[in-house]
């Protein structure tokens, strides 16, 4: 039950198109059962949850025959380039092997199409003045994390290519929102912020990410879903390109709190300068473009963690708490 996949099965339940929602999650520290009690309380017949790897075919194999699932989305992935620094292992199993475990289940089963969550760092990196990544071009991943994730597409593209699976990915820029674990600058610097605690920021914070905000990012997907073309790469892109250091600047204004809680720390190593999606493809075959404005986004996303503070603190596990303090000391 990580960030994304919370928040497209909280979209997906509402719509007025019914499906019946199997969520699998293997509950990492980023995985908390908290993002769907909502759904769990309600006890709807439309959803129901398995704790399971996506890494154990057998397993999945079972669940996808036994429940007939039509569709599969991946949202499963080991997502923070820092952790992925520290450990590159940690990524390989679950965005690598566990992708292609789903691709397998996709051919033995009788599923409609399989989606791809993947992400615009797939690309590499852009300099200031370079255009956007668009779905052709070259993949070029600067880490270990983004590298996993092109593995994963190029595996995802092979089946494609090799086994006629039906498949489609998707790549996004930046997501922010509700239930984003707080290892991710945004939640990061609502959380220091509203405990008063220093905000690192890597190098001189001149870095600059393209922000999607989650809800139109799950649109993007379910479009996907529906009309994608079999076999296409559809980016999802934000519109709102914006400095590192600029986007801390306007959360500390937002939550009324001081900048001097900025602090500069030691750059990431191989830090991506920039990310930016040309969209266009999605827009023009799919009718998606993005709704909602950064300033807009922000301001729900800010208003939901100081709503859900006890969500906030209960996320921050003591293991967390050691692996940020080991984080921020290194830099
Ligand atoms: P992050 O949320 O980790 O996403 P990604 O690395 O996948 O883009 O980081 C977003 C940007 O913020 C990235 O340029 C790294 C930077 N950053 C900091 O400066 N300090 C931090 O503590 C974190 C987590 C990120």
């Amino acid at each position: 039950m990580g960030f994304i996949g919370s928040n497209f099965i909280n979209f997906a339940v509402n719509l007025d198109q019914k499906f019946k929602i199997i969520n699998i999650d293997k509950l990492t520290y980023a995985g908390n059962p908290e993002n769907l009690k909502n759904i769990e309380n309600k006890r709807s017949n439309n959803y129901k949850f398995y704790r399971a790897d996506i890494c154990d075919f057998k397993t999945i194999n079972k669940i996808v025959t036994k429940e007939k699932v039509d569709y599969i989305i991946n949202f499963a992935a080991e997502t923070h380039v820092d952790r992925s620094i520290d450990n590159p292992s940690i990524c390989c199993d679950t965005n690598i092997f566990g992708t292609q475990s789903l691709l397998n289940v996709t051919r033995k089963t009788n599923v409609q199409k399989y989606i791809q969550v993947s992400t615009d760092e797939v690309y590499g990196s852009l300099n200031f003045e370079g255009s956007p990544f668009t779905e052709t071009s070259h993949l070029s991943p600067n880490n270990p994390y983004s590298a996993s994730k092109a593995s994963a597409d190029l595996l995802v593209r092979a089946y494609f290519k090799t086994f006629d699976l039906p498949v489609n990915i998707t790549r996004c820029s930046n997501n922010y929102g509700p239930y984003q674990f707080p290892e991710k600058l945004i939640p990061l610097i609502i959380h220091n912020a509203l405990n008063d605690i220093p905000i690192p920021i890597y190098g001189q914070g001149i870095n600059i990410r393209d922000w999607i905000y989650v809800a139109d990012h799950c649109e993007g997907i379910f479009k996907v879903l529906i009309s994608g073309k079999i076999g296409e790469i559809y980016n999802i892109g934000g519109d709102s390109e914006l400095r590192n250091i600029d986007l801390v600047k306007n959360v500390l204004k937002s939550l009324n709190k001081p900048e001097t809680l900025i602090t500069f720390v030691k750059d990431r190593p191989g830090h991506d300068l920039r990310y930016a999606i040309n969209y266009n493809k999605i827009t023009k075959d799919l009718g998606w473009k993005p709704k909602t404005k950064l300033d807009d986004g922000l301001n729900w996303t800010i208003k939901w963690y100081l709503e859900n503070q006890e969500w906030l603190k209960n996320v921050i596990s003591k293991n967390y708490l050691k692996y940020y303090e080991k984080q921020y000391k290194n830099r």
